[in-house]
């Protein structure tokens, strides 16, 4: 089939199209209809079927011949250790896992918050959460006590599973301490702590409710799959919107499995048995899908990478992983390209390696900007293939369907709408526009398998952030158009949402804590266009005028502040204080031209200005 037919049919006739991909998986009981809306009118992919995740990603492997092939290969430059489990070592570790949770009381639909940095451990506690048909939501190392507290108070899990110690680099940063003092602040206490005791640092137990990992585990059965529902959720992912609270992104079980497996071939053209390596980290959807889920369903090995595209140790760290494991596709955020590019901008490190069998690169997590594109290209001779993601979809919006029919890349495009996700662009008023004009991007319902299908606790918000903008359609919070070949451009976001090195965080939610600051008056925090990270936060702050303070020591603490509040992930660095901030006359903070005046843009006056003085004099000072 040509993309174009595919395509089509997809959208023509979407309950045939995913029927037919959902035959490729062993359901316990396939679902008696397709596609259904609840009472709220949100549509659910298969959701009276029976499966488990768990089964599909292991135990179905194991049965079908698959047993003794690798399925998992943790590579830590950080410890100078590899770690490889089969698929028989993997599920029997997830069982064991599973059994531990169980032990501590761990039933089908309850919570489980893993805090854990990347290491083998992460990947089986997610497995044997959805072996239970409980509900995992994974935290991202980088951040803080408080983040963690609030991701508890919502998804109030019964047991958190954590370990002594992450790595980054040479520094060990011991996430017990974090734990404690995100226990100490959030309302929900989990019941149990489970902790796994690093060589590198160990952690103190200090509460009833510290169980150490190992002796757990050594005491735990190994238990069966649990059958689920296809629309009972596998997962919640906290993600960044555009306030102070972060959103629980629900995933499903159903739909989640077949557009895994699809994408697996359809995109990535990846066949059973091959080598996969998603360079990101557990903590973020790609991650989630594409380190865990996708390969294993799809009988792939997978790669867990505890470190850097540099240092660790140096710019060619990637092309000894590729080189030594086999990897067919890599798949990270432009980001890492950048990092190793800059280090070594001839590739010469990567000549010291066979790095024959690596066939593409799939980039994501922001746009592949065409210098790093066409660098990649150029140094290495295999496609090179943007593709346009959210945490809300789980999978690829738009990309270049590599298994299905390769197109010519256009540097700057993620290429046309992956099946099943009819993708347009409206205006302000919702009409549709025409090619080559910028818009807003909304995606026509129903949305593909595998997208939310609400905010964990809070169905209201999904409505009103997602659904309600422009009826119909689900708001992408992404700017962009097609030309007139029908090749998608993504823009950048139209909100506060800003991404610093393939990281998704809130402005809104660092505007925030700078207000919190008892000298600043107002503020606006805006993302400046950064040569390595893509974009990085810039803080403009107004002070109170009677205080009297030291400017330098209020950007200071502000920026200790969001550290404190965030993590070290959210790489706040640089704050300006102002004496106004540039405004509508209805107050409203003019944040885009801000942008274009740092990025040294060009720029329209906007007419609503009020005091076009405030634009001078942050001219002046930059
Ligand atoms: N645990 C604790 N701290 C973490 C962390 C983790 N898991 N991940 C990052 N941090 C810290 C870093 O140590 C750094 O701290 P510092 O300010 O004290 O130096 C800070 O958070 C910012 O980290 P990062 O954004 O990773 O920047 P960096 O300068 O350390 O590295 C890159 C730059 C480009 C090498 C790195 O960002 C990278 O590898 N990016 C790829 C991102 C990626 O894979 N994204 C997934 C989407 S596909
Ligand atoms: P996340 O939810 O963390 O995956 O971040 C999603 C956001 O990252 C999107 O809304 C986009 O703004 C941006 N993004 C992801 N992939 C791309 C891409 N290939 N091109 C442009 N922007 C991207």
């Amino acid at each position: 089939m040509t993309y174009i037919e595919e395509y089509r049919a997809s959208i023509d006739d979407p309950q045939g199209f995913w029927a037919a991909k959902a035959q490729e998986l062993d359901w316990y009981k396939p679902a008696s209809k397709v596609l259904t809306q609840d009472d709220q009118g949100i549509h659910h992919w298969f959701a009276d079927a029976e499966l488990n995740t768990c089964h599909l990603a292991l135990d179905y492997h194991v049965d079908n011949g698959r047993a003794d092939q690798l399925a998992l290969i943790y590579d830590s430059p950080v410890t100078d250790q590899q770690q490889r489990f089969t698929y028989r070592e993997l599920r029997d570790a997830v069982a064991r896992c599973a059994g531990m949770l169980r032990n501590h009381g761990v039933m089908k639909g309850d919570r489980v918050v893993i805090y854990l940095p990347m290491i083998p451990e992460a990947l089986i506690s997610m497995l044997a959460c959805a072996r239970l048909g409980a509900i995992h939501s994974v935290v991202f190392g980088g951040f803080a006590p408080l983040e963690l507290a609030v991701r508890l108070d919502d998804a109030t899990p019964k047991v958190l599973l954590t370990a002594s110690c992450g790595i980054e680099v040479k520094r060990v940063i011991e996430y017990k301490p974090i734990v404690d003092s995100a226990i100490e602040l959030a309302q929900h206490k989990p019941d149990t702590c489970i902790v796994l005791q690093r060589p590198q640092a160990k952690a103190e137990m200090n509460s009833e409710r510290d169980v150490d990992w190992a002796q757990a585990v050594s005491e735990a059965p190994a238990v069966d799959c649990v059958p689920v529902k296809g629309s009972d959720p596998l997962y919640i992912l906290y993600t960044s919107g555009t306030t102070g609270k972060p959103k629980g992104v629900v995933r499903d079980n159903g739909g989640h499995a077949v557009a895994m497996k699809y994408s697996m071939s359809a995109i990535y053209d990846m066949q059973p048995g091959e080598v996969f390596w998603a360079a990101s980290d557990v903590g973020w959807v790609v991650g989630h899908s594409y380190i865990v889920y996708a390969p294993l369903i799809h009988g792939c090995t997978t790669i867990l990478y505890e470190g850097k595209p540099i240092m660790t140790p140096d710019a060619g760290a990637f092309w000894r992983v590729i080189a030594e494991h086999r990897v067919k596709a890599l798949f990270t955020a432009p980001t890492a390209f950048r990092a190793i590019k800059k280090e070594d901008p001839d590739a010469a490190l990567a000549s010291q390696y066979d790095i024959s069998c690596l066939q593409t690169i799939f980039a994501a997590g922001e746009r592949l900007d065409p210098p790093t594109y066409e660098w990649l290209s150029d140094s290495f001779k295999v496609p090179v293939l943007d593709h346009w993601w959210q945490t809300e979809t789980g999978w690829a919006i738009a990309a270049n369907m590599h298994g299905l029919e390769p197109m010519p890349v256009k540097s700057g495009s993620s290429t046309v709408p992956v099946p099943g996700f009819d993708v347009q662009i409206l205006d302000e008023a919702g009409q549709q526009i025409g090619g080559n004009e910028q818009g807003f991007i909304a995606i026509k319902l129903p949305l593909p398998p595998s997208c939310l299908t609400s905010i964990w606790g809070d169905s209201e918000r999904f409505r009103i952030n997602y659904l309600e903008t422009y009826p119909g359609y689900l708001y992408t919070g992404d700017g962009g158009y097609f030309d007139d070949d029908g090749y998608l451009f993504i823009m950048g976001r139209v909100d506060d949402v800003i991404n610093v090195a393939g990281h998704r965080l809130s402005t809104g939610e660092m505007e925030e804590i700078v207000g919190k600051h008892e000298m600043v008056a107002e503020c606006a925090v805006i993302g400046r266009r950064d040569e390595l990270k893509g974009q990085l936060p810039m803080g403009f702050i107004v002070l109170k005028n009677s205080t009297g303070a030291n400017p330098e020591q209020v950007i200071e603490e502000v920026i200790a502040m969001v550290r404190q509040d965030i993590g070290a992930v959210a790489a706040f660095k640089e704050a300006l204080v102002v004496q106004r901030l540039p405004k509508t006359r209805s107050g409203k903070i003019l944040r885009k031209t801000l942008r274009a005046i740092v990025d040294g843009d060009d720029y329209v006056l906007p007419s609503t200005i009020e005091d076009p003085a405030a634009l001078d004099e942050i001219g002046a000072l930059l």
